[in-house]
């Protein structure tokens, strides 16, 4: 049986998702890859139970993470909750639907309440939970009414299923009119989970974060470290055991000599900040107020407790931030 260490409260730091009452510690831990039944169960559990000791007391999960994509990794989760379930209140737990999952016209990519209803029991099922914290729309459906999908995630709130719910890959205008369906329901819509990352702007180009700090919700945003871009790991090459190397990736084409070269150059600033290149990378991100939490990925532990060392420098001066921005927008 898993105990949690006393102190690790002490060593993370809570941030309010929105105007609501959840709150959400500053790194959270995803289960996209390597949580799937490829990789080695003791590995996943080692890394769940690192998290919860950094007090990363949220983990983002969603029925297609994992290898296979058929809800391995919450099949996992489950298994790893079974060792420390005496701490579910003090966990908030996230699943999501909308992509592609089973065969046939019900599980494929969409947002239609038939799916997401299904979708959202088979995930309890996986994981042996009474409910998710937050129910996400994964992402969205130009296709189903906007309003059935609010439907069936208010529905899944009001059968207590869920407590709050989400929505992710909905950009500012898609998010302005979901909202405005779930204020009419009453729904406890919390939080949007776009991408987002020194590399990867697209939400403040969009005026996403914007909205979001002005209406109230939260941004839980994913891929923080460009999917592993902004760390040490490819300043010299690529090597086997990574993510570009085992293919698993569609970015890995983009990390050519200029983005190496890139990749150094913020290395050197965050060496200089006594941060590594991932911390950075993380505070960065978290130092738009719009930012609730990066919800970031590992492979090995020791990833973990380097990231949720980001909290220890949020600051940056206007110095850093311009040789940053000078770095990031530099074509060599
Ligand atoms: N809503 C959506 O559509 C959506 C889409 C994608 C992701 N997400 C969520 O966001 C989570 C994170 O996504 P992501 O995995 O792409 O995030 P990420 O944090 O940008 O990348 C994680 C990867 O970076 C590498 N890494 C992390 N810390 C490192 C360190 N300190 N040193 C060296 N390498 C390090 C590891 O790759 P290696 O395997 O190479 O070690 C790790 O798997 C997912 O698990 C999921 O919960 C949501």
């Amino acid at each position: 049986m898993f105990t949690a260490k006393e102190n690790r409260y002490e060593k993370m730091i809570y941030r309010r998702c929105g105007k609501s009452g959840l709150k959400l510690p500053a790194v959270s831990l995803g289960f996209w890859q390597n949580f799937g039944h490829k990789g080695c169960f003791a590995n996943m559990e080692n890394m769940v139970h690192t998290a919860f000791d950094l007090g990363i007391t949220h983990f983002d999960l969603a029925n297609n993470y994992g290898n296979p994509y058929n809800g391995s990794a919450e099949e996992n989760f489950g298994r790893i909750l079974d060792g420390m379930r005496h701490y579910r209140d003090e966990m908030c737990i996230s699943t999501k639907a909308g992509y592609d999952m089973w065969p046939g016209p019900y599980g494929d990519k969409n947002g239609s309440r038939k799916y997401l209803t299904a979708s959202l029991d088979q995930s309890l099922k996986r994981m042996k939970l009474d409910y998710v914290d937050i129910f996400y729309h994964h992402v969205f459906d130009p296709n189903t009414p906007l309003e059935e999908t609010a439907l069936a995630l208010d529905n899944a709130v009001k059968q207590g299923k869920a407590l709050y719910v989400g929505i992710s890959n909905y950009n500012k205008a898609q998010t302005e009119e979901i909202m405005s369906i779930f204020k009419d329901l009453h729904t406890p819509f919390v939080v949007n989970q776009p991408s987002y990352a020194m590399l990867n702007r697209w939400i403040e180009d969009d005026g996403l974060d914007k909205f979001a700090a002005e209406s109230g919700f939260g941004l839980a945003v994913f891929s923080p470290l460009y999917q592993g871009f902004l760390t040490n790991k490819y300043l010299k090459g690529v090597p086997e055991d990574s993510r570009v190397g085992k293919g698993q990736t569609w970015i890995g084409n983009q990390l050519d000599d200029k983005m190496v070269a890139r990749l150094n150059k913020l290395n050197d600033i965050a060496a200089e900040r006594g941060q590594s290149l991932s911390q950075m990378a993380l505070s960065w991100v978290l130092k738009n107020e719009a930012v609730t939490t990066v919800l970031i990925g590992a492979s090995r532990p020791e990833q973990i407790t380097e990231n949720a060392a980001c909290i220890e420098k949020l600051d940056f001066t206007e110095s850093e931030l311009a040789r940053i921005e000078a770095v990031l927008r530099s074509d060599s």
